[in-house]
């Protein structure tokens, strides 16, 4: 596996791979691996003949300073679990590499990023959308692949090809959980034994919460239901609970007939923040 640190390393790599008539995969992470990440490069290996990673902890999509100076960064043991798996290159820059200077394009995803993280994290999805897509240029994948844990990242990614032409596929894949539930999360290192025991509440939440939408219990209630078992628990401060349209995103007053429906949340436990979703239909 090939450590790239520059720019114009990872682009030199790529097209050089790329003449060579080799399919590229790009795995873009934030570090601090779990099996859910290697799952991606897993089906990367499967599809590409060339596995990218890439980790960067991007700090232009952390609204809160205090998460981004928190977020785990294990490098070293990182790399050891990406070689096994079989990826070919690993991208890791520093901050300056990816902005030599401050940027000043901002992306604006319309209805799709007003609701959800994008509205509980302003700013979120421009830092995505910007390191993604200087990623897109300079490593030109055929493939970009994505957990779908981030449900709503994956659909701003989407909209950001479809805009503005990417020549890639986003490949989605299904978010792996714990033997109890908990949805796998670099953030998951930063829980302290009480939150970890608290934790599988929020995928016990969401398959009750969606065994309700299968009833057809109205939406205001799944969510209402939803929101007191999470406040219910003394370590868990919930910030939202969504039954949204699985395409738009938006929020649904009622279920319409062939359309898939998404259930999000956001908590703090123990002063972290957690995120999970399940879909319906
Ligand atoms: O999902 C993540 O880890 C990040 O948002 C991503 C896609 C690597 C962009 O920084």
């Amino acid at each position: 596996m090939q450590i790239l640190t520059t720019a114009a390393g990872l682009h030199a790599y790529t097209e050089t791979a790329r003449r060579a008539g080799r399919r590229l995969g790009l795995v873009p992470t934030m570090g601090a691996l779990h099996a859910g990440h290697l799952q991606l490069v897993a089906a990367a290996r499967a599809q590409c003949d060339e596995v990218i990673a890439t980790i960067f902890v991007n700090p232009t999509q952390f609204n809160n300073p205090d998460d981004f100076r928190l977020y785990p960064r294990v490098p070293e043991a990182d790399a050891d679990l990406l070689r096994p798996a079989g990826c070919t290159a690993l991208f890791v820059p520093a901050v300056e590499e990816m902005y030599p200077q401050p940027t000043v394009l901002r992306f604006d995803f319309g209805p799709l990023e007003r609701v959800m993280e994008g509205a509980h994290r302003p700013g979120h999805f421009n830092g995505v959308a910007t390191v993604v897509s200087k990623l897109f240029h300079l490593a030109r994948p055929h493939q970009a692949f994505f957990g779908q844990k981030d449900w709503q990242q994956v659909a701003v990614v989407r909209q950001l090809v479809a805009d503005l032409s990417f020549d890639l596929e986003i490949v989605a894949c299904p978010t792996m959980r714990e033997a109890d539930g908990l949805a796998m999360s670099s953030r998951n290192r930063r829980l302290d034994a009480e939150a970890r025991t608290s934790a599988p509440l929020l995928y016990r939440v969401l398959t009750a919460a969606a065994a309700q939408v299968r009833q057809g219990v109205l939406p205001a209630r799944v969510q209402a239901a939803a929101e007191a078992a999470l406040a219910a628990e003394p370590r868990c401060t919930p910030e939202y609970f969504a039954v949204a349209d699985a395409q738009t995103l938006q929020p649904l007053r009622a279920y319409e007939p062939g359309r898939a429906v998404v259930l999000c949340l956001a908590v703090h436990l123990g002063g972290v923040r957690l995120i999970d979703n399940v879909v319906v239909g």
